[in-house]
């Protein structure tokens, strides 16, 4: 007895509260000192702890009851506090479930449908939990719910379009996610004033892709992939988009799937009727009217693919 380890679950620990003992975490095979009895768990600290999903930490046996006791003296049934732009996120969050809901009616009667759209609505909240998602998703809130609810519709979407057109593998699908989660942070950025008469105000929102980008790339770990989603999608295949008439396979593979659902989730929101009217209206104007701005290929498969949903 003295040198035994126990463990004590991350739920257990106040945050910004002195510990009553001290916390190890166990790293190669040794047990490390992570914070020791009078230091505290900061906000940044747990959140980093649940973003590498350590679930566990351990405590001395005879310290463990210490702090049990201590961590009972939480309010009963209350969740661990939410930073301040968290407890925007926690909104987002539920307004997640609603919106990944929308995307298709529902419980779909096709069976892979249904079973690849939970898979990417699971992956979509896993993704809105990574630390520059959750500040720049509260962010987009703050700015305007419908832009919030756009960007997690097109990354349900492109996470969905991506898995049936058979990409699997979990980066790429992750980086569609927060590539269609933060497409359109760059809006939050640009500046309107009350005299901007209509023209001035879409000329300035073209700016949101460019303004995407410098706004991420101040934020730590962004993969390129993201970054790159954030900067061109708007960019045409037949070299029309902005910022810079890029073409064909000078785009990204992934921005061209995003594109799609970001086109999609734009003419659903802009048409009339029910949920499904919108959505067939949707996919007759990229087949009919918007087809030249994608990729051929893709275009096709995602039309396929869209169809099955209504
Ligand atoms: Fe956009
Ligand atoms: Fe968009």
């Amino acid at each position: 007895m003295g040198d035994q380890f126990v463990t004590c679950s991350l739920e257990d620990i106040i945050v910004g509260e002195p510990l009553p003992a001290t916390l190890y975490i166990y790293i190669d095979f040794r047990f490390i000192t992570f914070r020791a009895e009078g230091d505290m768990v900061d906000r940044q600290a747990y959140d980093r702890l649940q973003f590498k999903k350590v679930r566990n930490l351990f405590v001395m046996e005879q310290d463990r009851k210490k702090l049990m006791d201590w961590s009972a003296k939480r309010e009963a049934d209350k969740p661990p506090p939410l930073a301040p732009e968290n407890k925007q996120f926690a909104k987002v969050r539920e307004e997640v479930k609603r919106k990944a809901m929308d995307i298709f009616q529902g419980a779909h009667p096709d069976k892979i449908v249904s079973q690849t759209l939970s898979a990417s609505k699971k992956l979509v909240t896993e993704v809105m939990k990574f630390p520059y998602a959750t500040k720049t998703l509260s962010q987009l809130q703050s700015y305007s719910q419908g832009t919030a609810d756009h960007s997690v519709n097109v990354s349900v979407l492109s996470v969905y379009l991506a898995m049936q057109m058979g990409y699997s593998h979990s980066l790429i699908l992750q980086h569609v996610g927060v590539g269609g989660l933060l497409h359109d942070i760059g809006k939050t950025r640009v500046s309107i004033r009350d005299d901007d008469n209509p023209q001035v105000i879409d000329l300035k929102m073209k700016d949101h892709p460019v303004l995407g980008l410098k706004l991420i790339e101040s934020q730590q770990k962004v993969p390129n992939e993201v970054k790159m989603i954030i900067v061109q999608h708007h960019e045409n295949c037949d070299g029309t988009g902005y910022p810079k008439k890029l073409r064909g396979n000078n785009i990204y593979d992934l921005t061209k799937i995003v594109a799609i659902a970001n086109a999609f989730d734009g003419v659903v929101a802009d048409s009339k009727g029910t949920l499904i009217e919108r959505q067939r209206a949707a996919i007759t104007k990229l087949d009919q009217v918007l087809y030249r701005k994608f990729d051929p290929q893709k275009l096709e498969k995602a039309l396929k693919i869209l169809k099955l949903g209504v």
